[in-house]
Order: structure tokens, then sequence, then C-alpha cells
């Protein structure tokens, strides 16, 4: 059986999903008797003497006019775009599969409840975690369990970015150039250092946990900017790595959700997490905890969990149900959150500080713990300590 499909977006995922069904052509025919041939691939640039020239348009209406596609790849990004397109693409009967986190996390649950009325599918495989097989074992698992906890390392942009500044003394400026170069970075790098992102992806996750919409615009985000070698030196000093981190945790009356850089105790699993690797970290009240580990980015990675989508497409007779509706979730605002902090303040007398390490390479520095306490209260005591030293840096701890 021959399976006819479209892509939209000729950049590092489209280009990769065309190369892995090239690559494991035969093994995909082997193991699921159906032969994926790519009919139509959209882009706006010209590919002169790409090995796929001559499938090339530049007009949405010949893929979605065309009987003979039945399933279409989305990889264009963003939501405006994109959004059009994967919402004509199921209008006209077919099944979307798309890595893209923004679409998903904003239009998912309008996209899903159409799909299901055109009888069709819409797969996200990529989303979340790049080449992790992460979204069905997750779906499964949030299904049967009460969820607690839904966290991770979920960029791996800037887990590339302060991996290389931790191990390798690399700058932020020449880790960015390396992750962009690698094809990790999104094409606006943005929205990987700054957490939008991660947040992005934290948003499907605890959507996809409470059956609910979680918007991104209600979830603080804080970037890696800033990160700077003294704060990796004095973390390390007490027992810390520094990773950008998602934490949601599910509570009685609402969400507390950031995405942000956190210290890590090296003794968590996800201190181990590094390079472009992710992790997705899930507590569930009976399950305890789960992690998923594997490639967060990467063209050959993300583009091998949207054809495993494609594959799952071509066998669905009908839709896949999904729980999650336009009903939004109550997130909470972060003053009330309640973390440790690493504070680390410059001073005339560093030493002299009750409870605070200082180092000898910094000798006009000092960093301490505080015990969990609320946003607003380390806000509180930030007043006091200001009269005595200039605060260079508070950062949450997670555990
Ligand atoms: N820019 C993203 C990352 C790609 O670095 O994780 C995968 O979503």
């Amino acid at each position: 059986m021959i399976l006819k499909i479209a892509i939209l977006g000729y950049g590092v995922v489209g280009s990769g999903v065309a190369e892995v069904l090239k690559i494991n052509a035969e093994q995909i025919t082997k193991k699921t008797g159906k032969k994926i041939e790519v009919k139509h691939i959209l882009d706006l640039r010209d590919f002169p003497s790409d090995p796929y020239e001559s499938l090339m348009t530049k007009d949405f209406g010949v893929i979605e006019n065309d009987p003979e596609v039945g399933i279409v790849v989305e990889a264009i990004g963003g939501e405006t775009i994109a959004y059009d397109y994967a919402k004509r693409a199921i209008m006209s009967g077919k099944s979307v599969c798309t890595p893209n986190k923004a679409l998903i996390a904003k239009h998912g649950a309008e996209l899903f409840a159409l799909a299901k009325e055109k009888g069709v599918n819409l797969l996200f495989e990529a989303s979340v975690g790049g080449g992790i097989p992460l979204i069905r074992p997750y779906i499964d698992a949030v299904l049967t369990d009460q969820v607690q906890v839904v966290a991770g390392i979920l960029n791996g942009t800037s887990n590339y970015i302060l991996t290389q500044m931790s191990e390798n003394g690399a700058s932020y400026a020449a880790a960015l150039k390396d992750a962009q170069s690698l094809g990790y970075a999104e094409q606006d790098p943005t929205a990987d250092v700054g957490s939008y992102d991660a947040c992005r992806k934290l948003c499907i996750l605890l959507s996809l946990a409470l059956d609910k919409q979680v918007n991104y615009e209600n979830v603080r985000t804080e970037g890696i900017e800033n990160i700077s070698t003294e704060d990796f030196a004095f973390g390390k000093a007490l027992g810390f790595t520094l990773k950008q981190i998602v934490s949601g945790k599910i509570c009685e009356n609402g969400v507390e959700a950031l995405a942000a850089p956190f210290f890590v105790p090296l003794t968590h699993p996800l201190a181990s997490v590094n390079d472009v690797y992710n992790a997705a970290w899930l507590t569930g009240k009976t399950t305890g905890n789960v992690m998923f580990y594997g490639s967060g980015a990467g063209k050959l990675p993300t583009a091998s969990a949207v054809v495993s989508n494609i594959i799952d497409a071509a066998n669905a007779t009908s839709y896949i149900p999904h729980a999650w509706t336009t009903q939004e979730a109550n997130i909470l605002p972060p003053d009330k959150y309640v973390t440790k902090k690493l504070i680390r303040v410059i001073c005339k007398n560093p030493t002299a500080i009750k409870n605070a390490i200082t180092l000898a390479e910094y000798p006009n520095q000092a960093a301490w713990l505080t015990p969990p306490e609320s946003e607003e209260q380390t806000i509180k005591s930030l007043e006091e300590i200001k009269k005595m030293a200039g605060v260079e840096r508070v950062l949450r701890v997670f555990e």
C-alpha cells in the first residue's frame, strides 16, 4: 500500500522527515506493509538541485485539494500560518503530524475537537522532548493516575549551553552559536534561552495531565541569558548544578508552574541530563516517579518522532481520543510558590556573613541558601540584605 504525504516547511525538521523516510524506507515498508511517499513539499524558498526539487510548491491549495494526500506534516513552526494550514488540512480530511509546540500549546484543544469531527488525527510526538518517544507513554500514564508533579529539562539548546558553560568553561555566546550550528536552536533563539520554548512544552504536558487548557501567558518564564561562571562556581560549592527547568506542581486549588533557571542538587537524576538531552519528569500518586530521557532536539531524532506519528496516523482507522478540553486550568500566582533560594551577594567583608560560603577566586562575594520560603518572603528579606550588600543573583532550588 502506498501512502502519500505532504511536508509543510523544508527547514531542519521538514527536510529531516524526508531524510528519515528515505533512510528507513525498507524498514518502514517491511514492518508496516506501507510505502510512505512524499508527494509535495511546501516552502516559500527555492531549493535548486535538492533531490526533492520537483516536489516543491509554494501553494498550499495544491496540497489541500489533493485527495491522494492523506497526511500532512506541519513543520513550518509558529502559531499563525502553521495554524491556518493545519486547520485547513484537517478540514479537508487529512491527518496532521507536527513537532510544533507553539501550535499545540495554543490551539491543541481546538484542533483536536476539529480532528474528532472530521475523523482524522492531530499527532504531536515531537512537540515535547524532540526525539524522546514521550507523548504516547505519557498520555497512557496520566490517563490512569493522579498527576502530582510534571517537571523536566525540555529545551535542548539551553541545556547544551549550560552544560558547555559548566563542564567546558565555554562562554554563553560561543555555546549558543554551537547550538545554532548543530540545528538545535529555534529560528529566533530567544525562545530557547528565554525559556519560552520550554514553557510551551510544559503547558502541553500539564494540559494533557489536567485535561484542561494551560495557557503559557499565565506561566512565569525567566531566561538563562544572564547566567555566569560565578553562578556555576557557587552552586557547585553548595552541591548544585544549574539547569533550565520546567516545574509544574498540581495542587488542590490550582497549578504552580514555572519555566526558569534552577539550581538542581547534584544527587537529583535531572542533574545528570546534559548537552542536548532532555528529560521529562512525572510524579503520579500511584505510579511514583518516572523520567523520560533522550535527545531533545536535532534534525534526525526529532524527524524520527514525526515519522513515528506518520505511521500512527496511517494505521489509525478513526480519531484517537484526547480528553484535553478548552476549559482553562487555574495557574496560581508565583509569589506564593515555596522553594529554597540560593542568594549571591557582592560585599566588602563576605566572610563576616553568617552561614554563607566564600570562594578564594571571587574574594568580594558570598552565597548562601535560604530555607524553603515563598517568593514574597524572599523579596521582603532582600530589602534588608540590599542595605548591606549588592545582590548579584537569586535563583530557586529544584527539589
Ligand atoms: N529549539 C528546541 C530545543 C528544538 O532546543 O529544544 C526542539 O523543540
